[in-house]
């Protein structure tokens, strides 16, 4: 199985446009040590020929356009099979809108996130014609068979897991589901290699420990390195509990746990621009990199 890592921060990027946070102006004006970053989306591929997208981020064209496996090999094509999404949130779901162009493709999504997609009128772009999106279900605890373009099986087996999360910010009135937020495991049904994904998590549960058991590589949330940084920063009164992401550090935090999980490759993705974890000599990376664990950067490759 081929992966890799199109983008890996947190919602807005990094730099974020409108944040002037120690890394956003360090990353600007090359006073710090690290890289930008586009916003989180993963290809996976079983032969490298077709390419499975989880979640779709809004810089999904700059991210297509920097990896030649997912350019066009015809006037009008695609080797993108299918996108799964893991929950509604526009950092995951605004790149679908981008892939307008009278392309066939697969969408694979909860019930709930479907819908909540649909409630928005520019989601009829995606349906100029018949059969232009097929959106496939994913229903939690029910392995699904990833499609290509074909109809045929892939070869890659998804299962998705509800975990801690909650509904995106524009839909807080719909309430909450347990089908709002997934963890995914993709599966070579052949070799039974598996990828684990968990982008957004609010904390531990009994699905999240499902979903990496038996995993060759495993992303992880890593948003924010505390609860209180973005109020400590004076960017907002929510901690990270409240934004429903568990955050890396303390004696609390997601490294104590994902540093004891026992896959080949372990990584944090999703991350926040104001993580101290994003620049490369902080004591945080440190911490992170002796735990064993990696922190995503966009172009980042595993080979299972
Ligand atoms: C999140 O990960 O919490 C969301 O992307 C936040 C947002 O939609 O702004
Ligand atoms: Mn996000
Ligand atoms: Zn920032």
């Amino acid at each position: 199985m081929k992966i890799r890592v199109l983008g890996s921060a947190a919602g807005g990027g990094f730099p974020q446009w409108n944040c002037g946070c120690f890394n956003c102006a360090g990353v600007r004006s090359g006073s710090i040590a690290a890289t930008p970053r586009t916003q989180e989306s993963l290809a996976v591929s079983r032969d490298g020929r077709a390419w499975f997208l989880i979640n779709a981020s809004p810089e999904i064209r700059q991210q297509i356009e920097t990896f030649p496996a997912l350019h066009p090999r015809s006037s009008r094509d695609t080797p993108i099979a299918g996108i799964v999404v893991t929950n509604g949130d526009l950092d995951h779901c605004l790149g679908l809108l981008c892939l307008r162009e009278w392309q066939r493709f697969s969408v694979y999504a909860t019930a709930r996130v479907r819908d909540g997609f649909a409630r928005n009128v520019f989601a009829r772009t995606l349906s100029r014609f018949d059969g232009q999106v097929t959106w496939r279900a994913l229903e939690p605890g029910r392995e699904t068979k990833l499609l290509l373009a074909s109809g045929e099986p892939s070869g890659l087996d998804v299962l998705a897991l509800p975990v801690p999360g909650k509904a995106p910010l524009h839909l807080a009135d719909m309430g909450a589901s347990d089908e709002d937020n997934v963890a995914l495991r993709i599966r070579d049904a052949e070799s039974g290699v598996a990828v684990a994904y968990l982008s957004g998590v609010a904390g531990p549960s009994d699905g999240v420990a499902q979903i990496v058991r038996d995993a060759d590589a495993v992303f992880f949330d890593g948003t924010f390195w505390s609860s209180d940084e973005l109020i400590r920063l004076g960017a907002s009164d929510k901690r990270a509990e409240d934004m429903a992401h568990w955050p890396v550090g303390g004696s609390g935090g997601s490294l104590a746990w994902l540093g004891a999980v026992r896959a080949r490759h372990r990584v944090y993705i999703h991350i926040n621009n104001t993580n101290p974890m994003l620049r490369d000599d902080s004591d945080e990376r440190a911490l992170v990199e002796r735990a064993g664990v990696a922190v995503a950067f966009d172009g980042m490759e595993l080979s299972l």
